[in-house]
């Protein structure tokens, strides 16, 4: 075991109530009853069990690494009895995200989602954990971006020593299952020329060139990897970052989510809305089954675990984050989303409205063209 921390956000949607809305607060309790028996038997040190819109997060603390079979396996447990629990109380799209029923030691391929990242737990550790529903992967490259690239967001880049350096980002391309790790600021350019392609390129995690602060951020990518060659993972990521000290402060993290921009998912993972960002309460889907949402959780990492602002005397294990989205300085950005969503919304099912057709997650058009396959002339 190392003296290491791993933060392990691990994300499922297994039902939710009238539609894709929320889980029932049965499915996380069972979740919460599973990782507290992972604490007792000493393979977490701590969590905290949340939701956006209808998705489970499980955020998760230990000294194992990412990628740990037992944290996992533990993971998925969790996600299994709450989709047991959805069965019974016939919650809607009940065990979506549970893709295979066997366990074969790494979550990834499974259905759910993980962004983890590894670190040595320094004086202070503030982290940020970023929750969205009805979205993908890519919809966070422009804020990391604007967060790790850009000194008109973060003034650090430009007055922070250690961020001064610069930061790697490891890049996947999806089409082709490859991955790539470019330097800024030298290739900033060269990023934004792949990252700007959202169908195909995303971000998986950053790193800062400063020999002494290591992981900047890490986003939950599983389904592209599943889907290597067609773009449809519109599992509805998390995204952690670490700040402060060598990387961007908190406040330089969330400035970029005051744009809501347009991201793909929405309505049946099929239409650009703008990303709405919210409190964990206020992620219901609503209009559209949207616009997409995204939420912001802050935590210290204290001694292996998490620490919120919680009453000392409220009851053992449960966290009070810093529910970043909640406040009214957000009001601007959601009506600004909801203006630009009811905006796109015109479009009905005409492109931009609708995404391009290697996107779309449902589509009738290759039946459609067979029957009029007969129907269709050549112009001369
Ligand atoms: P403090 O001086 O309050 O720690 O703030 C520094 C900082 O990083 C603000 O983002
Ligand atoms: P989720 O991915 O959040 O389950 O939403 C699916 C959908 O089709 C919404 O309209
Ligand atoms: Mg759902
Ligand atoms: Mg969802």
């Amino acid at each position: 075991m190392s003296d290491r921390v791993t933060l392990s956000v691990i994300k499922a949607d297994v039902g939710s109530v009238c539609g894709h809305s929320r889980p029932h607060p049965k499915m996380m309790r069972v979740c919460e009853d599973v990782l507290k028996d992972g604490v007792k038997a000493g393979t977490l040190n701590d969590f905290y069990v949340t939701r956006v819109g209808d998705d489970i997060n499980l955020i998760m603390t230990h000294n194992r690494g990412e990628n740990n079979s037992s944290v996992h396996g533990l993971a998925f447990e969790a996600f299994q009895t709450a989709a047991k629990a959805a069965r019974e109380m016939k919650m809607y799209a009940a065990g979506q995200d549970i893709l295979k029923d066997a366990f074969s030691g790494n979550i990834r391929g499974m259905g759910p989602g993980a962004a983890e990242i590894e670190f040595k737990e320094r004086g202070a550790e503030p982290v940020l954990v970023f929750m969205a529903d009805k979205t993908e992967p890519s919809a966070y490259s422009m804020p990391l971006c604007r967060i790790f690239m850009d000194p008109f967001t973060t003034t650090g880049l430009v007055i922070d020593p250690r961020a001064h350096e610069g930061f790697k980002f490891e890049i996947v391309d999806v089409m082709d299952s490859k991955k790539i790790v470019m330097s800024t600021p030298e290739e900033s350019y060269d990023i934004l020329s792949l990252l700007g392609d959202t169908t195909r390129y995303a971000i998986k995690r950053i790193y800062s060139k400063h020999a002494d602060v290591g992981v900047g951020a890490c986003v939950s990518t599983e389904k592209l990897n599943l889907c290597a060659g067609k773009y449809v993972g519109k599992d509805d990521p998390v995204c952690i970052v670490r700040c402060q000290s060598g990387l961007p402060a908190v406040g330089e993290a969330l400035q970029p989510f005051m744009f809501p921009q347009l991201v793909a998912g929405w309505m049946r993972g099929s239409h650009y809305g703008a990303w709405y960002p919210c409190s964990v309460e206020d992620s219901d889907p609503s209009y559209f089954d949207g616009p997409p949402r995204v939420c912001s959780l802050g935590f210290q990492i204290s001694h292996g675990k998490l620490q919120g602002c919680e009453d000392p005397d409220s009851p053992l294990g449960v966290h009070k984050p810093v529910d970043y989205f909640a406040g009214s300085v957000w009001d601007e950005a959601r009506r600004k989303a909801v203006k630009a969503s009811i905006y796109m919304r015109q479009h009905g099912p005409f492109m931009p409205g609708i995404l391009g057709p290697e996107e779309m997650e449902y589509t009738t058009r290759p039946a459609v063209l067979k029957k009029l396959q007969d129907r269709m002339e050549k112009i001369d």
